[in-house]
């Protein structure tokens, strides 16, 4: 394939160059505290913006700019059965799951560019240990973690630790009916879940949020969990029904208020269980993206990273324009302002 064919084939628009432009401007705005600082570093961040836009060097992301997300599916095992996901029905052998000393180097190479590493899976908690070992390393590095669990398997001992270091933990649910719950997740865990969501909350306060998919199967729920959140003070994000390989259906959204924008996942690096190496996880619609970049078990990620299909890929999701960019790792934080 020729490059002029994939640059008409994706040419952007004004609208993808502005939403691009404020999708990287906002939240680099947001982590500046000294104000008297704000212009001249946003003029600076504007021409670092507009040399990566327009002249892409292989290595150019990766000099100090704090821009990626590293998300880690840290198993596709899992103590649910949840009909909206099928992750749990193709869990990993123990040789498919890399040691987590694997994971922390890749962490440690990526700091300077990372603001955020999120642990989902699976279910993270099933590897407790490790998600401590990667909270303790993301403080050392002022990095944000966030881990996202169905929280059966929370307890005091490991919110205590947890809390420690500030991090920010996601339970998902998705109803607060008994009956439907086990209908939801193959198993009567809403009294367990339920309790531990009070308790998480004493723990880590604000740092707490509760997350639910929308589909229509639980597009009647949606408002009975806003008001449960709004009464615990809990934060409550929404996640559109995706293909995980599950069995639910897309919720019909009249009146969507969510605004057209590019899709912001080529700011992620996404690790398989097995350490394989993608720009988002459903790479698998891109051709080019088909097979991973790599895996950190083998190869250094910046060596991943500055192969030539790594940058060809994260310019073809520039004008990448699935329903999966609609997740929320995949929103620019401009959609949500
Ligand atoms: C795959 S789960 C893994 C983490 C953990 N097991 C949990 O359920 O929170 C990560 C997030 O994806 C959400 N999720 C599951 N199936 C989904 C689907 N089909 N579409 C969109 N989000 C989904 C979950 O509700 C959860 O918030
Ligand atoms: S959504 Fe989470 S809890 Fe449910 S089956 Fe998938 S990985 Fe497990
Ligand atoms: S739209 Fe989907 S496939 Fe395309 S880059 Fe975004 S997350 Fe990946």
């Amino acid at each position: 394939m020729s490059l002029i064919y994939r640059r008409r084939a994706n040419q952007p628009s004004f609208t993808h160059v502005f939403n691009d432009y404020m999708g990287e401007i906002k939240p680099f705005v947001k982590r500046i505290n000294k104000k008297h600082l704000l212009i001249p570093l946003v003029v600076l961040k504007s021409i670092e913006w507009s040399i990566y836009r327009w002249y892409k060097t292989p290595i150019r992301r990766f000099y100090g700019v704090k821009g990626n997300e590293l998300i880690y599916m840290i198993t596709k095992r899992c103590n649910e059965r949840c009909a909206k996901c099928g992750i749990w029905k193709t869990p990993e052998k123990d040789s498919e799951h890399i040691d987590i000393s694997i994971f922390i180097n890749c962490l440690k190479t990526l700091h300077e560019n990372l603001y955020q590493v999120t642990i989902t899976g699976g279910e993270p908690l099933l590897f407790k240990n490790d998600v401590l070992t990667i909270a303790e390393e993301s403080r050392k590095h002022d990095i944000q973690l966030i881990t996202v669990t169905n929280g059966v398997l929370i307890t005091e001992d490991f919110l205590e630790k947890y809390a420690k270091f500030k991090h920010i933990l996601v339970v998902s649910i998705d109803t607060l009916e008994a009956e439907k719950w086990i209908q939801f997740r193959g198993n009567d865990t809403f009294e367990k879940v339920i309790k531990n969501i009070k308790v998480a909350k004493k723990y880590l306060g604000d740092n707490f949020q509760i997350q639910s998919v929308l589909a229509s199967e639980s597009a009647s729920d949606i408002p009975k969990l806003k008001a449960f959140c709004k009464e615990l003070k809990i934060k409550h994000v929404i996640q559109p029904y995706m293909d995980f390989g599950g069995v639910w259906n897309d919720a019909k959204i009249e009146n969507s208020p969510i605004k057209e924008f590019s899709c912001a996942a080529r700011k992620n690096i996404c690790i398989y269980p097995n350490g394989d190496v993608v720009k988002c996880f459903d790479h698998r619609r891109i051709p080019l993206a088909k097979e991973p970049l790599g895996n950190i078990a083998k190869e250094d990620i910046i060596q991943i990273l500055c192969k030539k299909r790594s940058t060809e890929v994260s310019k073809i999701m520039k004008t990448c324009d699935f329903s999966c960019k609609y997740m929320s790792c995949n929103v620019p934080e401009i959609v949500y302002n």
